[in-house]
């Protein structure tokens, strides 16, 4: 058996990201970590993209404000409701609520929201961006269980190039804010910013070991056509998983998704991901009628796919590579 030092230096990583020729032994040491610690479970979550609505203008993303292609919309709490209850219906112990930075989702509503779905026993992860600490600590108190807010790239100059009238300051803050406030802090970046290097990356992966996150999500950055950075070439498949591979190394006990971004550039990317440090899928359990309009980077997948389509599609290829569907509501167990 690959055996690899279970702390790696900064050196180390960025040698690991720049060369090729000792990615596979990589993937195999990350899939043998995620074996030891986290077991071979996947948990799902279901994934409610509830408003394509962003007050912001993240140059990369296609629901930024400026984006006046896009056909926006909104769900309401009763049919985020519904939804939430078919998704329970099919298995998920798991629902994620995620939208832009839409203001017409005042605390109140989101907290309504929030006990609603709390009724049908389920864990529930938020991912609605930033906001103030108070608004933090009424969705914890309504029963949140979960955040997830992407640091994106720990390089501020490019954090600030990419994050027009966003501070890098307030949006560490709100990662403390919510670890403070006691809920499963997940983070993450995007992999193949304009001008990000292998260093910068180095640097996100070892400010979620500082930080300690619960759950760290990565995914390729995909160029959108309504945007800014449309002409760049975004990240690689490859790039990603390494970034996937060495966080499982460095931060063993935590959950980590197969990303949908991932399975956007190659066909096989959620599973290859998953026996390459990766214990979380995060299906789209979204209306149909929603899913195309929620166009944060093109060719995403599933758009035309029902949310019944995707539970069957997703626990056959786990089931494929001899893992097991989780039953429980995937906390993490810190080991
Ligand atoms: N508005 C919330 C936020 O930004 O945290 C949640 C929704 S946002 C669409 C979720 C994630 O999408 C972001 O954290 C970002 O990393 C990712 N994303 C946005 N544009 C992307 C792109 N062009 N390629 C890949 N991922 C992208
Ligand atoms: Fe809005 Fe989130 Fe997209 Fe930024 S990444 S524009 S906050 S939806
Ligand atoms: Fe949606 Fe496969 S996960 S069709």
């Amino acid at each position: 058996m690959f055996c690899m030092k279970s702390d790696l230096t900064k050196d180390e990583i960025i040698d690991y990201l720049s060369n090729g020729e000792k990615s596979e032994e990589l993937y195999k040491s990350a899939n043998e970590i995620r074996e030891k610690y986290v077991g071979k479970e996947v948990h799902l979550r279901g994934l409610i993209e509830f408003s394509n609505i962003c007050k912001r203008q993240c140059k990369y993303c296609g629901l930024r404000s400026e984006n006046k292609n896009t056909d926006r919309y909104r769900i309401l709490k009763d049919e985020i409701i519904e939804i939430s209850k078919r998704a329970v219906e099919m298995g998920y112990r798991t629902l994620v609520l995620q939208s832009g930075e839409d203001e017409y989702y005042s605390a109140d509503k989101i907290c309504e929201i929030i006990s609603e779905i709390k009724k049908l026993d389920v864990a529930i992860t938020l991912s609605i961006g930033e906001r103030t600490f108070d608004e933090y600590k009424a969705f914890k108190q309504a029963g949140a269980d979960r955040y997830l807010l992407r640091i994106e790239t720990t390089d501020k100059k490019l954090y600030k190039e990419m994050h027009p009238n966003m501070s890098y300051e307030n949006r560490l803050e709100c990662l403390y804010n919510l670890k403070k406030l006691g809920y499963e802090t997940g983070t993450g970046c995007l992999v193949g910013l304009p001008n990000q290097t292998v260093e910068s990356l180095a640097n996100d992966i070892l400010f979620f070991k500082e930080i300690d996150a619960d759950m760290v999500g990565i995914g390729p950055f995909i160029p959108h056509q309504n945007t800014p950075l449309h002409n760049e070439k975004g990240g690689t498949f490859e790039l990603a998983l390494k970034v996937m591979a060495l966080t499982r190394i460095l931060l063993k006990d935590i959950n980590i998704p197969a990303t949908t971004a991932m399975e956007t550039l190659n066909p096989n990317g959620r599973i290859i991901a998953l026996q390459s440090g990766a214990n979380v899928v995060m299906p789209n359990v979204t209306s149909k009628e929603y899913r195309s309009k929620y166009e944060i980077y093109p060719n995403k997948i599933c758009i035309n796919d029902s949310p019944d389509k995707c539970r069957n599609c997703i626990e056959a290829k786990i089931k494929s590579i001899g893992r097991e569907i989780s039953k429980d509501y995937g906390f993490r167990k810190k080991s």
